[in-house]
């Protein structure tokens, strides 16, 4: 059941910086997008190899004041004309935090409006709901998988700040995976959709590679022994690059593996939340067509629809701060100027 919804009176400005993208976004109180703006960090962190959190969060604080100003000027607003502003308060790398909700709470204390410190997690899981992404208004209560570089996790959404969290990786995400996978078969970073074009040329039945955790209860995910044995396999080979279609096969073999345990993990899901009439998969790795596929086919057979939202607002973006900003006004709810930063942050305690 939705309670009433508190009217919003303006548009809702949302800030993302918590790992390497600085994003800004303004969103009409019925969720219509005003302005969208992303900076992608991945060529100041290329040469490390992986994101290099004191670089990231001098790049925030570098881009965030223009990219901000010029977010404003796309949606032809000001700051007293804003509802509130909203910005990613955790989990995430504590410098780009402190930037992002340091430089919100300026803003809502000069404009004097609200400040809302949103969960990233919160923000992913609400994304589906913004109006306008050609499917039917998505009701509570919903199955989520989100599968992406930092994050695999299933829960049920059942409202604006109630979440319940059935299951998460014990190790690497699903995304992580896919990149470690793609690396050791000698593939381009990122390594997902490499890996998937590549697989579409091999046999997935070649190479037996294990399924951690499948046919077990819960919905818990475990990556790393699928990835230590396409290691083992690899390692077998002389050195060198691997031959095509052995890397294919093995691309396809890994492909398949995942697949499996995602449809297992998502089974249980279903009979652990029957109430939910939706799932959700968000995330990189929903591009993924075969995975994307075998999920929707599974909903489908549990009698459930299954919904992706587009890619930009899966992957790391400001419109689901902002609209998930919109959903806590909605619900009456806004933070205090106090709220900290929270670079470890559970869902279940937003
Ligand atoms: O959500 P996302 O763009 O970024 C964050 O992690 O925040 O997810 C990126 C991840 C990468 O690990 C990438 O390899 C994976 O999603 N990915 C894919 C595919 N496209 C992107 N994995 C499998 N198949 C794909 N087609
Ligand atoms: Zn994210």
């Amino acid at each position: 059941m939705e309670n009433k919804a508190v009217p919003v009176s303006g548009p809702v400005l949302g800030i993302e910086s918590s790992c390497d993208e600085t994003a800004c976004a303004i969103l009409a109180p019925d969720g219509r997008i005003m302005a969208e703006l992303v900076l992608s960090q991945l060529a100041d962190h290329a040469a490390f190899g992986g994101v290099v959190p004191e670089i990231a969060a001098r790049a925030h604080l570098g881009a965030l004041p223009a990219l901000a100003a010029a977010a404003l000027q796309q949606a032809g607003v000001t700051y007293t004309d804003l509802a509130a502003i909203a910005a990613t308060a955790g989990p995430g790398l504590i410098g780009g935090l402190l930037v992002g909700t340091g430089f919100a709470k300026g803003a809502a204390i000069a404009a004097g409006r609200p400040y809302l410190a949103i969960n990233h997690l919160e923000a992913h899981a609400l994304t589906a709901r913004l109006p306008g992404l050609g499917h039917a208004p998505l009701a509570f209560p919903y199955l989520l998988l989100l599968l992406s570089g930092g994050h695999s996790q299933i829960m049920l959404v059942e409202g604006v700040g109630q979440y319940r969290l059935l299951g998460a990786t014990l190790d690497d995400a699903a995304g992580e995976a896919f990149d470690k996978s793609a690396k050791l078969l000698g593939l381009p970073y990122p390594g997902g959709p490499a890996l998937e074009a590549i697989a579409a040329h091999g046999d997935p039945t070649i190479h037996k590679l294990p399924r951690p955790l499948r046919h077990r209860p819960g919905c818990d995910l475990s990556f790393s022994g699928l990835k230590t044995a396409l290691a083992l396999l690899v390692a077998a080979e002389p050195p060198g690059p691997l031959p095509y279609q052995y890397a294919a096969d093995l691309a396809a073999g890994f492909q398949a593996a995942v697949t499996d345990i995602l449809v297992d993990r998502l089974t249980n899901a279903l009979a652990m939340a029957p109430q939910a009439n939706t799932v959700v998969v968000a995330g990189g790795v929903a591009a993924n067509q075969a995975i994307r596929g075998s999920l929707g086919a599974i909903a489908q057979a549990h009698g459930k629809t299954l919904i992706a939202p587009p890619l930009r607002l899966c992957t790391d973006n400001a419109v689901m701060v902002a609209w998930a900003g919109i959903e806590r006004l909605r619900a009456g709810l806004s933070s205090d100027l106090a709220a900290p930063c929270r670079p470890r942050w559970p869902l279940e305690a937003s």
